[in-house]
């Protein structure tokens, strides 16, 4: 057995070219994205946040595995980036795409708490950690990817990553997974 995902988002292989041609290289890899979408699969119903939206293939991802009932709010910077997105899955009416600074985001959101949320940006994993926790609803999950060292990753990063990890552990209402795979997972588990 090899770990390739097998089952890909149709909308995937137009937002990877999309991705090339504007030299966007952040995009998360299939194997997170296939625990994304297997994680979505798993809340029926679920209410689902994305912080970073992208060119929009983690969303794509999430899309695939979430149900008909779930809904998913992607949370992104930079518009350019995030219209990609918007053209090729937008027609989705299960997706909320937000064109907004994720901590201002995070700061004024008043609503339900989310079944699983990906912080795959700075707000939400290195800043804004207690308030995207706080949104995690009892049982749901928070996800986080890049985080081993990589050459091209800057030095700050590994930092960055230790004091992420000790808030982490700071926090006894969460069960944590680290999983030293794909680019370095942490899936951590709200308690009830
Ligand atoms: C790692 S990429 C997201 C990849 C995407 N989630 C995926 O799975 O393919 C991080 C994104 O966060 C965006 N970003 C950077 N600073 C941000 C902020 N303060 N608030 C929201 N998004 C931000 C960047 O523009 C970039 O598109």
């Amino acid at each position: 057995m090899d770990d390739e995902p097998t089952q890909l988002p149709p909308a995937l292989p137009a937002l990877r070219a999309r991705a090339r041609d504007a030299g966007f290289t952040m995009s998360s890899e299939d194997r997170t994205g296939s625990l994304l979408a297997a994680l979505a699969a798993a809340r029926p119903g679920g209410n689902i946040l994305e912080l970073g939206t992208g060119i929009g293939e983690g969303t794509a991802w999430l899309l695939s595995g979430m149900d008909r009932s779930a809904a998913l709010t992607t949370v992104e910077l930079d518009p350019a980036v995030q219209d990609v997105g918007r053209e090729l899955l937008g027609a989705d009416p299960r997706v909320t795409f937000v064109t907004e600074d994720g901590g201002t985001w995070l700061d004024a959101y008043g609503g339900a708490l989310f079944d699983l949320v990906f912080a795959d940006t700075w707000p939400g994993k290195f800043t804004h950690l207690g308030r995207a926790l706080d949104l995690v609803a009892p049982g749901g999950i928070y996800l986080i990817d890049d985080l081993l060292p990589l050459p091209d990753r800057p030095a700050e990063h590994t930092a960055a990553v230790r004091r992420l990890l000790a808030g982490l552990e700071e926090r006894e209402d969460f069960r944590c997974v680290r999983l030293a795979w794909a680019s370095g997972l942490l899936m951590a588990v709200r308690g009830s």
